[in-house]
This record gives structure tokens, sequence and C-alpha cells, in this order.
């Protein structure tokens, strides 16, 4: 036997209505379990065995969802914000109430945010301890040395009590790549943790000022590059378990 719900509950959670308009729909006979018509609102659900149709429709219920977002530029990392769009406001069309997005990306950060309501695997992604690849690209305003980047490989100073962990870092352009003026540079770096503004703190530190920042990938899973800022799609299995293998 699986998991069991409340029918109206269950209805509700998967999209069908509010808890009243449920209950409404199934006084009117328009719910059935397992092939029957069933006027108890409080009726137990097994989660994995029982078969429930609304108004013609199953209703299939799931657990834990992920979804693999392009945060744009302009809309922040949080469940809620009194001012700005929030990157659950981008969900159009899902219910989003326990949904939270898998740490931040600043305001002005692009890229691959994983939205989910799974918090087991939202912590271990998190987890310093878990040691969870995330990779950026920053486009910069100065070219570091090659002992900045030396010490990004080390631990860099960023003005907390302990120095950043190891990271990775690689350049990506030559010299006028980068910019029309020719200044600035692009590197990709690789995190395993995500202390606040954690990239800009790094590249600070040499006096360089991160001008672009993406979010490309996190462990194995990469930003789907056929969505456009602000753009959504559903993980899918093997995404879902590459990122559980961590
Ligand atoms: N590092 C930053 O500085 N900003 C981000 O949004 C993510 C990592």
């Amino acid at each position: 036997m699986g998991e069991k719900m409340r029918l109206d509950r269950l209805l509700a959670e998967c999209g069908e209505g509010t808890r009243s308009e449920v209950k409404a729909y199934i006084k009117k006979g328009r719910v059935t379990v397992n092939g029957k018509a069933v006027k108890d609102n409080g009726l137990k659900i097994d989660l994995e065995n029982d078969e429930v149709w609304i108004s013609g429709h199953q209703v299939k219920y799931e657990k834990f969802r992920y979804f693999m977002l392009n945060k744009p530029q302009g809309c922040v990392s949080a469940t809620k914000d009194g001012l700005s769009a929030t990157v659950l406001d981008l969900l159009d069309g899902e219910i989003t109430r326990d949904l939270f997005p898998v740490g931040r990306l600043d305001k002005d950060t692009e890229g691959f945010l994983l939205i989910t309501n799974d918090g087991q695997l939202g912590h271990e992604l998190l987890s310093p301890r878990k040691h969870v690849d995330k990779k950026y690209i920053a486009c910069v305003s100065k070219p570091l040395e090659p002992e900045q980047m030396s010490a990004f490989e080390d631990g860099v100073d960023i003005g907390d009590e302990k120095l950043t962990m190891p990271a990775k870092i690689r350049r990506i352009s030559d010299e006028t790549a980068a910019k029309p003026d020719g200044i600035g540079a692009v590197y990709e770096v690789i995190l395993q943790e995500g202390r606040y503004h954690q990239v800009k703190r790094m590249f600070e530190a040499f006096g360089s000022k991160v001008e672009y920042l993406k979010r490309i990938s996190m462990g194995q899973v990469v930003l789907d590059e056929t969505l456009a800022p602000g753009q959504y799609r559903r993980l899918t299995a093997d995404e879902v378990e590459a990122l559980r293998r961590g």
C-alpha cells in the first residue's frame, strides 16, 4: 500500500481547483475513484494504486516536481518579494505553492536555477560538504594574472572568516573577444559552495569587476540552451537522477 492523502486535498494539490471548488465537484459526482463516483471529500486515496478521474481526465499526483529555469536578469531568487518579480512568477500555470529555488542567483545573474519542492535534494545540492559543482561564465572588467588564477584554485580571501574552497577557473576568451574595448575577459568558474555574491567577490579581491554572470550547470546537469532567459522546462527523469547522484 502506498502513501495516502484525502481526496479533496489531492485534487487541490494537483491544481484541479481550490479546496472548496474541488469539494463542489465531488458533490456533483464529477470525481471517480477506481471507476466509481465518490461523494466523500475525505476518502483516503492510495497515491500509488488508486486511479482518480475528474471531469473525464485522470489526476496524476507527483510528490516531487523539478524545473530548470533560465533565470533572466531583473528577477529575484526568492518565493516572495515586495517589489520585484520572483523566479516563481515565471512558472506561469504551475502550482507554485510548495516550490522554491535551490540557492540564490543575484538579481542581475542569469542562468540555470533549479526550482523544486524536494527539500532534501535542494539541501544536498547546496551543502559544500557534498562538493556539487556549480559552473559559471563570468565576463569581467580586467583579466587575472596567472598567480591570481592560482589563488582561485587555492582559496581566496573575500573578507569572510575562511578562505573560499578551492575553485576551478579557466579563461575562455582571448583578450579581444570579451568586450568591444578589448579590456575585459571571460572566464569559466566552477565552485562547490555558494556564498553571498561569491563569484563577484572572488574577482573583486583582485580588482576585477564581474559585469555579466551566468550559471550554466549544477552537478552533471547543464542549462538547456534552447531555453531563452525567462523560459523553463521540467527536468527529465535522467536529469533528476543525475542531480541525486551529485
Ligand atoms: N556568485 C555571484 O556573485 N552571484 C551569483 O548570482 C552566483 C554566484
